[in-house]
């Protein structure tokens, strides 16, 4: 199998699965608990139909969107994520290259593996910053300064990970870092040697976000470790509307699931949310972030502007999000299977092929714009 036998989400993930150890395909392609929420994120948007106009003259499509004043040529981006280049070596040197050539953004996380300064510096297109809120708090404003001096667009702070989800497939597979494996760990390492090469022939693996502030030397972290030690459970309202203040550019929550909380969030000065359950990461039977959709964007959509994350696969899938009011949806494993596959010509393909679905979806639907899709085109089940 190659890059060009893939055409959709379960091509790459079938690739990825074939080159990467499995620890590592497992960390990426598991949920936490039972894994209910992680299938239910696609599953959702099965429950809604949408339906067409037709004879509309749909010749010239336009994908543009603007959130939280970035405007993108795509009203889909690739969400932050950890780990990039334990997935490809090229990490999220593909990931920005990608976006940048599509137009759309990228987001780079507290746990990535490239620094966000570097990234910054090579590509215009919009970078947003995901942060985690630790409990050293000289540590925040440190992370906060230098992605202001890095030239960082948009602040987003995850609120769903204020501590590890059960990650039952990383317990089983050892999966840490560094690499502290099981032995059935091991061999599935021992099995993938192409991904044993370039990793040891490429750049040391490191943590450029954290490395300047932590020593993790000769220690083993695991996720679900770094979530529990240095993140802060106490973190509530009155810290984050600081952090707002403290950031002055715009600030997004990601993770924010209620009505209650999207209207919090708009009250203490942020200009976006993305409603996720982490790719069902974190708290297993959540809601799908789809599902909640329709009532925050009643709620809040005219003071803040909402996306959705967790479980989008296809074109028809991001224009149910978006006739429900979102902004624009957020991709997570959708890019990581293509690097995983790929490095950047394996993302690079994926956003060919899911902005000419979208395309091809909306001239269907006889829209030529996003702001064209409405509640009254989906009918629910
Ligand atoms: C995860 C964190 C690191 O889901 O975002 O693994």
């Amino acid at each position: 199998m190659r890059l060009t036998d893939c055409h959709n989400f379960h091509d790459f993930r079938r690739l990825a699965e074939r080159r990467l150890p499995g620890p590592i395909f497992n960390y990426i392609d598991g949920g936490a608990d039972d894994e209910v929420t992680l299938r239910r994120n696609t599953e959702s948007f099965e429950h809604v139909d949408l339906v067409p106009n037709v004879l509309r003259g749909v010749t010239d499509v336009d994908l543009s969107t603007e959130i939280m004043g970035q405007k993108l040529d795509l009203p889909v981006y690739l969400s932050p994520t950890a780990l990039q280049r334990l997935f490809h070596h090229e990490g999220e040197r593909a990931t920005a290259a990608a976006a940048a050539k599509f137009g759309t953004m990228f987001g780079v996380s507290s746990l990535g593996t490239v620094s966000m300064a570097e990234l910054a510096a090579k590509h215009d297109t919009p970078q947003v910053y995901q942060f985690y809120f630790h409990k050293d708090r000289g540590l925040n404003s440190a992370m906060m300064q230098k992605a202001k001096e890095s030239g960082i667009q948009v602040m987003m702070l995850t609120v769903d990970s204020i501590t590890g989800g059960n990650r039952e497939r990383d317990l089983r597979t050892g999966f840490s870092i560094p690499f502290r494996l099981t032995l059935a760990g091991l061999i599935q390492f021992a099995i993938k040697p192409m991904w044993g090469i370039n990793y040891v022939t490429h750049e040391k693996f490191s943590l450029p976000q954290l490395d300047a502030h932590i020593d993790m030397k000769g220690d083993t972290l695991t996720i679900g470790r770094y979530f529990t030690e240095m993140l802060d459970p106490s973190m509530n309202w009155d810290d984050v509307e600081r952090m707002v203040a403290e950031w002055g550019g715009p600030f997004c929550l990601k993770g924010v699931m209620s009505v209650e909380d999207a209207k919090k969030a708009a009250e203490i000065g942020c200009q976006g949310i993305v409603l996720s359950n982490h790719g069902g990461r974190q708290l297993d039977g959540s809601r799908s972030g789809f599902d909640q959709l329709d009532e925050i964007v009643q709620a809040v959509g005219d003071k803040i502007d909402v996306m959705v994350d967790g479980g989008f696969q296809r074109g028809t899938h991001v224009l149910k999000a978006l006739a429900l009011g979102a902004k624009a949806v957020g991709l997570g494993r959708a890019y990581l299977y293509a690097l995983a596959a790929a490095g950047q010509p394996g993302i690079e393909r994926m956003l060919t092929q899911l902005t000419a679905e979208i395309t091809r979806d909306m001239r269907l639907m006889g829209v030529t714009r996003v702001s064209d899709l409405t509640p009254d085109m989906l009918r629910y089940r």
